[in-house]
């Protein structure tokens, strides 16, 4: 099966085509960074006023790049949602546009299952039943992928999300945005144990993040140099230790992200473990989660950083997976949303079909 993804649920237009749901032919973004970079953060207007015109340019580079045309394809899958949904909208009619043209099935797909799918382009031998910690901007949440299209959230943050949270600190850093690649780079060299940040932790039974506490210390902590800097007559970065500052931040938030994660496969033995969304591409949460894999015996998958940010090919994988699993291709109906639960939104796809999840 050769499936055309298509995403643009923020502040990425991307389009790839995969085979079979494991092979990436072609994977194009046109990335929106330098944009909204300038704001400290994505402005959703500014986002799909740029999908519309990176649409079809990213759709045209991906067909050209895995040669094939869109006779070739089987189907086409388009993230419907959650997420930003002026950006959502453009992807969703340009997939709508093309499916019907082309005469081919259209694969609605939830941003995060996307994210998730990521690991199947990567680990060959991956198959559900596995467990997934799902870290980007808008979401933190421990998954466990029982079937093809079936997911049950065994953890959720109860305010930020652990990448809303590296980009907050990041700019109050002065590290600007996407804070999280800058906090990894910052950290290099410095000492993760010099400032000790609050681990969050509902009890050994509650799987549950919050990351407000310890993005509200790392602020306080820098709220508290600016004032001695000022006593003193000097600026925040003569004092600042920034490789320790950003080290001592990373090591809290993904102390407690490996360690859920950790908690959660101890009730599933034997169940590989697998990583996905852009606060995956982080090197230390990458490096303690496979260190504490290796230790516990579980298989272990990480997708590298392209494919761990958005990108379409985790889309166009999924896309696979719930045609595989027997879910129906979208009517005309189809419309985005920005908020979609993972567990119930696959539940509903599956009964629509008359399965079970
Ligand atoms: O998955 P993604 O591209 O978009 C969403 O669906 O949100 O994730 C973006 C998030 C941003 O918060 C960014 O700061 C974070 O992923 N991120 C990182 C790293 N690379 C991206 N966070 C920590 N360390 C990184 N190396
Ligand atoms: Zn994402």
């Amino acid at each position: 099966m050769l499936i055309l993804g298509i995403e643009s649920s923020c502040d990425e237009t991307a389009a790839a085509v995969v085979r079979d749901g494991r092979t990436v032919l072609s994977n194009v973004i046109a990335s929106q960074i330098d944009i909204h970079s300038r704001f400290g953060g994505v402005v959703p207007e500014i986002a799909s006023r740029q999908h519309i015109g990176a649409i079809l340019p990213v759709v045209r580079s991906a067909l050209r790049e895995a040669a094939v045309g869109l006779e070739t394809l089987d189907a086409i899958a388009v993230t419907a949602g959650p997420g930003l949904v002026g950006s959502l909208l453009v992807g969703l009619n340009a997939a709508k546009g093309l499916a019907m043209a082309a005469g081919l099935p259209l694969y609605p797909v939830h941003h995060i299952a996307g994210h998730i799918a990521a690991n199947y382009l990567v680990c060959p031998e991956l198959e559900p039943p596995f467990l997934c910690l799902v870290v980007s901007g808008g979401h933190s949440h421990i998954v466990r992928v029982s079937g093809r299209a079936s997911f049950d959230v065994l953890a959720r943050t109860r305010d930020d999300a652990a990448g809303e949270a590296f980009d907050k600190v990041a700019r109050a850093a002065g590290l600007g945005y996407p804070g999280g690649p800058a906090i990894d780079r910052a950290s290099a060299g410095g000492n993760p144990r010099a400032i000790r940040f609050p681990e969050t932790d509902f009890g050994a039974d509650n799987l549950d993040f919050s990351f407000s506490g310890v993005k509200t210390a790392a602020l306080s902590y820098l709220n508290h140099l600016d004032q001695q800097a000022a006593k003193s007559g000097c600026s925040r970065e003569q004092i600042l230790n920034l490789p320790d500052f950003a080290a001592s931040f990373q090591n809290a938030v993904t102390g407690v992200l490996a360690g859920h994660l950790m908690r959660a496969a101890a009730r599933y033995p034997g169940e590989p473990v697998a990583l996905a969304g852009g606060v995956a591409s982080n090197r230390t949460l990458r490096e303690r989660i496979q260190t504490a894999c290796a230790a516990a015996g579980r298989m272990f998958c990480c997708p590298p950083p392209i494919l761990c940010t958005d990108n379409a090919a985790m889309i166009a994988a999924m896309g696979d997976w719930m045609a595989q699993a027997g879910c129906l291709p979208a009517d005309d109906g189809l419309d985005a949303s920005a908020s979609l639960d993972i567990a119930l939104w696959h539940r509903e796809q599956l009964a629509e079909a008359g399965l079970c999840a």
